[in-house]
């Protein structure tokens, strides 16, 4: 006696004949499976096929409203590819034609009647192991996705991590509490989004915009920390952090270092080709630099400085909007000041 090796597999056996359906259950049963549903109606099977959660459907072709054919053609409409249900065929006719048909309609093998009690129970036997398989793969699949998944989510949090103190580097020496750095990224992110773009580019926004004065960790303290204004010997040299941060981020192969090289470089340009360290103009100015700009110049304007006071809001805002299309990005600015508005307390 053959015995399975899956008992508590649910067999599904689809087939119009009551003696037929009979035989198949007692072959069945016999050969050790504990779960053997019989159906004589396709349209009541297909019906309960959720509940019935079948591990293999033993299928009759010829049934009169609803033959094997429409029930393969349901079945491939309604079971997921990726859920390998097998389909066993029972039919009396066995031509070259027939089997055909049922191939291409998603049967994964036959058996011709009068079935063979051996050849039943092996090729049952054969499609459930190979169900078994398939599931254990999916299992494992979905394992090492997971795992994945959350080595993706380490890695990219080691990434900001190491990014956001890289961003204090910058600022340790005139801004010891990161502060201005976490705002700019937070605003120039803020604006990204107000822009439309995408949240896995506003993202890239929100890291790479903290490090867009990295160049100032070559800024000799003297100009760096001036009380006062700058001589234009100094301010020359205070104008080397846009290059210089540049260069320290140059060569990266993520488009998140590559984002915080371009708004180093770019994050003093001015709409009208007045900035530096190349004199663009208009949108040629890299769209990271043109958002760091705005979010970079209004933080420097409400907060305190060596040299100036923190502004009240009001004159930051009205010394911003004075600059629309001068310094800044029209468009970019009106958004900006369309955000701050919006956000602003009592509004
Ligand atoms: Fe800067």
């Amino acid at each position: 006696m053959l015995s399975a090796a899956h008992p508590t597999a649910q067999l599904l056996v689809v087939d119009d004949e009551p003696a037929n359906l009979d035989l198949m259950r007692q072959v069945l049963t016999r050969a050790g499976y504990e779960r053997v549903t019989c159906s004589g109606d396709p349209r009541d099977a297909l019906e309960r096929l959720d509940d019935l959660a079948p591990d293999l459907v033993l299928l009759d072709l010829h049934m009169p409203v609803l033959d094997g054919f429409a029930v393969l053609e349901q079945l491939a409409e309604r079971v997921p590819a990726e859920q390998y249900l097998p389909r066993l065929v029972i039919t009396a006719d066995s031509t070259p034609q027939t089997r055909r048909r049922a191939l291409s309609l998603g049967a994964h093998d036959f058996l011709t009647k009068p079935i063979d009690v051996v050849e039943t129970t092996l090729r049952v036997a054969n499609l459930l192991h190979t169900r078994a398989l398939h599931t254990s793969l999916q299992e494992h699949n979905a394992q090492l996705e997971q795992a994945v998944r959350l080595r993706t989510w380490e890695l990219e949090r080691a990434q900001h991590d190491v990014t956001v103190r890289l961003g204090r580097v910058a600022e340790y020496r005139d801004d010891d509490t990161a502060e201005h750095t976490n705002r700019v990224g937070a605003t120039a992110a803020a604006l990204a989004r107000a822009v439309g773009l995408p949240p896995d580019e506003v993202e890239l926004v929100a890291a790479a915009a903290p490090l867009h004065d990295i160049g100032k960790v070559a800024v000799p303290d003297a100009v760096l920390l001036k009380p006062g204004p700058l001589t234009d010997d100094e301010r020359a040299v205070m104008r080397t952090h846009a290059l210089i941060g540049a260069r320290i981020l140059s060569g990266g192969s993520s488009r998140l270092v590559r984002l915080a090289e371009e708004m180093a470089l770019s994050h003093h340009e001015r709409w009208d080709g007045g900035g530096y360290p190349s004199g663009l103009a208009g949108e040629a100015i890299p769209l990271g630099g043109r958002l760091v700009a705005v979010a970079d110049v209004f933080d420097a304007l409400i907060s305190p400085r060596p040299y100036k006071d923190a502004w009240p809001v009001e004159r930051a805002v009205a010394t911003m909007r004075s600059e629309r299309g001068r310094h800044f990005d029209p468009q970019l600015l009106d958004l900006f000041l369309a955000e701050l508005h919006h956000h602003s307390p009592g509004e």
